[in-house]
């Protein structure tokens, strides 16, 4: 057992615990995309894996460059009770380059954090659902499949993305050595998603 991550073993997170915001349909300039901001950039590469500045940066630039496709989106989880962003997480075409330089096919998911005195209650896996909920209404919507990929450290992916995720192949990224899972999403296959959501 981690501690820090496990410390706080108050109440679980459920789906009806909190609101998804779609960073596409709020706009950059929304207030949840302000909120959002402030937390995003305090984060720290140790306590958060993530240099806080240069991730708002990752969700801005995807936010723009890949505005074209539905697909492609970032979403905040907002606590309920409270208001708060707890939780981000973002499917992007390609994730640092990983897809091109090593030639996955495949859109990607990135960005997966909550916030720190959250964790451990179950919000990383009612994100995901909301994540895998989008997914799979794109390929209901067009009919087609659709890939998504991700990469990890290789202590999160057997926790974490495992129940849910194929792993097929490990890769050198500017986190060191990750592992990439994949999960294909069919049209009409609804059942296939989100069974951590409650
Ligand atoms: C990873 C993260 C998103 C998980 O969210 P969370 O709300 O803490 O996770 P949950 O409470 O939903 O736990 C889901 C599962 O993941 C496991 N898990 C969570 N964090 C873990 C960690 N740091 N190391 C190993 N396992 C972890 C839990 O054991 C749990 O397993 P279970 O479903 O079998 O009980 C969150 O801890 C986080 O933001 N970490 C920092 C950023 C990060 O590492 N992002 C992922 C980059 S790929």
């Amino acid at each position: 057992m981690i501690r820090g991550c496990f410390e706080n073993r108050r109440d679980r997170f459920r789906a009806e615990d909190v609101d998804v915001v779609s960073l596409r349909e709020a706009g950059l300039s929304s207030g949840v995309a302000a909120e959002a901001k402030v937390w995003v950039q305090s984060m720290d590469r140790l306590k958060d894996r993530e240099d806080g500045p240069d991730f708002w940066r990752w969700i801005e630039e995807h936010q723009r460059s890949d505005e074209g496709n539905p697909l492609f989106d970032t979403f905040f989880l907002l606590e309920k009770a409270t208001g708060r962003v707890v939780a981000t997480g973002s499917i992007v075409a390609d994730d640092r380059g990983v897809g091109k330089t090593y030639r996955i096919e495949g859109a990607w998911i990135g960005g997966i954090n909550v916030r720190g005195e959250y964790r451990g209650r179950n919000l990383g896996r009612v994100l995901l659902s909301v994540l895998h909920r989008h997914v799979q209404e794109i390929a209901d919507r067009s009919g087609a499949e659709v890939i998504v990929n991700l990469f990890t450290s290789p202590d999160l992916g057997r926790s974490f993305y495992e129940p849910e995720y194929q792993r097929f192949r490990t890769v050198v990224t500017s986190f060191g050595e990750s592992v990439c899972y994949r999960r294909v999403f069919r049209p009409g296959r609804r059942e296939g998603a989100g069974h951590h959501d409650g």
